[in-house]
């Protein structure tokens, strides 16, 4: 799976929501790269492939808070390599399948 701070042609995405995890400084620092493979690792897991076009961002201005992830209008917070499993399964999964269900 490619992550891409380029936004994409829209015709190559229909259907597809962007799904953006922070790759700015603070959240860097905080460690998004150990939080990607495993974000990764369960779209694959939970198909979403098809669904939804995980993307690095800039910051989304809530560093204090990070690491950060944004789905629609959605933010989630406090995001890191211990709980990122949770976190998705809990916050961001259902808000997702409620987009694309
Ligand atoms: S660097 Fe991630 S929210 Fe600012």
């Amino acid at each position: 799976m490619r992550i891409s701070l380029l936004p994409t042609p829209s015709f190559l995405d229909m259907k597809k929501e962007n799904l953006y995890l922070c790759m700015g400084s603070a959240c860097h620092q905080l460690g998004v790269y150990e939080v990607l493979p495993k974000l990764q690792s369960m779209i694959s897991e939970y198909k979403l492939e098809d669904k939804i076009e995980l993307k690095g961002s800039f910051c989304l201005e809530s560093c204090s808070d990070g690491i950060v992830m944004k789905y629609k209008n959605q933010v989630f917070i406090k995001i890191n390599s211990e709980n990122i499993e949770q976190k998705f399964k809990d916050e961001i999964l259902p808000s997702i399948m409620k987009i694309v269900n």
